[in-house]
């Protein structure tokens, strides 16, 4: 089962915020997620908040694009009272779960609420995640029609025993099907890669970058595959059916992907994420990193405002429950204070390849930065213009530098 909520404290019933989340709104972009909480099957990796068939306990997948389209108006009408001035939406990021399992003209609907409430500001990023076998050229070009400009297909891998390990339903010949109807369709292509799959050797990982660069997407993502608590899978290694994922050879599989995407024109811009050109970044993940203002709309969804940040309550039955009754699917809240803002900003912008200005830091922050520039974590030119930049080796082991950046603070 997905894993559980945070917690916080509660979230009133009619969604309000506090005025302060207005101050400085103009200077903050403004994304909307809409997380879309289902699958076909569950793949035994994968604990994020999705439900199969049989586990959504009354609720209906058809009844949900009337659910969020109610959310974006209770946001509307949430942002407003608060006294943010309307802002045009930069970014739209459909994730799930599996978006594309609803039909087509459910996605549409939902961008056209986000449309009408708020508009999109020029070159809006609009993004649907998408497993490769539940889209075809008419899907895709309808999405292209409704407004979307970006498709991110969870590939994983090119190698059958790695998909058979994850779980994963989809042919690999899919792939090349599916890239090239989004190109038919006008759409942007990023792809998914996991990599240290139990069994996945390095040159399997080759053949999966490989057939991804084949396919000249405009942005690769690239995940090192991480044992959640609760999965199939990790029930798998503990029962010692399934061997553990070896460290040193992720890291190995980091440095290759590094190596093999540069060769090919891809810049790293995030630990785990590549762009063949600057404009092909994910504009709505980097609001993420940045710290930026978004709505998630959905069960589970999480969403970020002036420094409050709440989340949904996680089961499509429980927000269908909350929708009907006119009342905010929050579950619970919390109000970031000066000192927790600061921390969550290094922990998020030492990710990004821009990084973050070393005066940002506490002092036993900036004391750590000489060790780590030794220690070849850090990159010692950006460091003496003031900046903290992460080298190969320290994006390696960003958590680890991310921890003594902030250590004893
Ligand atoms: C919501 S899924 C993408 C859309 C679609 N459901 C799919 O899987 O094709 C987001 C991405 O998270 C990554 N992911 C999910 N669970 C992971 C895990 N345990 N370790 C590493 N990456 C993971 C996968 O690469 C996946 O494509
Ligand atoms: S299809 Fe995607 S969201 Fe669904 S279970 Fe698999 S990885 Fe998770």
């Amino acid at each position: 089962m997905p894993s559980a909520l945070p917690i916080a404290d509660p979230a009133p019933l009619d969604g309000l915020l506090p005025s302060s989340v207005a101050d400085n709104a103009a200077s903050r972009n403004f994304g909307v997620y809409l997380h879309v909480p289902f699958c076909r099957v569950r793949c035994g990796y994968c604990d994020f908040n999705t439900y199969t068939g049989d586990e959504l306990r009354g609720a209906k997948r058809t009844d949900f694009a009337g659910q969020a389209i109610a959310e974006i108006d209770l946001a509307s009408g949430v942002l407003d009272q608060a006294g943010v001035a309307t802002r045009a939406v930069s970014t739209v990021f459909f994730g799930g779960g599996t978006p594309t399992l609803l039909p087509v003209t459910d996605l549409a609907a939902m961008l056209r609420a986000v449309i009408v409430t708020w508009g999109l500001a020029p070159g809006a990023e609009v993004t649907t995640e998408a497993n490769p076998d539940s889209v075809d050229l008419d899907y895709l070009v309808a999405l292209r029609e409704a407004g979307f400009t970006r498709v991110s297909f969870g590939m994983q891998s090119a190698v059958p025993h790695v998909l058979a390990t994850l779980e994963r339903t989809h042919d690999p010949a899919r792939i090349p099907l599916a890239v090239a109807w989004a190109r038919e369709a006008g759409l942007q292509v990023s792809l998914d890669l996991i990599y240290g799959t139990p069994g996945e050797s390095i040159g399997d990982w080759h053949a999966s970058l490989d057939q991804a660069l084949a396919q000249q997407p405009d942005h690769i993502s690239a995940y090192a595959l991480i044992i959640e608590d609760g999965t199939k899978l990790a029930a798998q290694i503990r029962r010692g059916e399934v061997a553990m994922p070896d460290d040193d050879l992720q890291a190995d599989m980091y440095e290759v992907a590094e190596g093999r995407l540069s060769q090919a024109g891809f810049e790293w811009y995030e630990v785990s994420n590549w762009a063949a050109a600057p404009q092909f970044r994910s504009d709505h993940n980097l609001g993420y990193w940045v710290g930026h203002d978004w709505w998630g709309v959905g069960p589970g969804a999480h969403s970020h405002v002036g420094g409050v940040r709440w989340w949904n309550v996680k089961h499509p039955a429980a927000y269908a429950d909350r929708i009907a009754a006119g009342h905010s699917p929050a579950a619970g809240r919390e109000t970031l204070d000066t000192e927790t803002r600061r921390v969550e900003s290094v922990l998020l912008r030492t990710r990004v390849r821009e990084g973050l200005p070393i005066g940002e830091l506490a002092a036993s922050g900036r004391t750590a930065v000489a060790s780590l520039i030794a220690d070849e974590l850090v990159d010692a030119r950006a460091a003496i213009a003031g900046r903290i930049e992460l080298t190969l080796r320290g994006r390696l082991l960003a958590d680890a530098v991310v921890r003594r950046l902030l250590s004893d603070d």
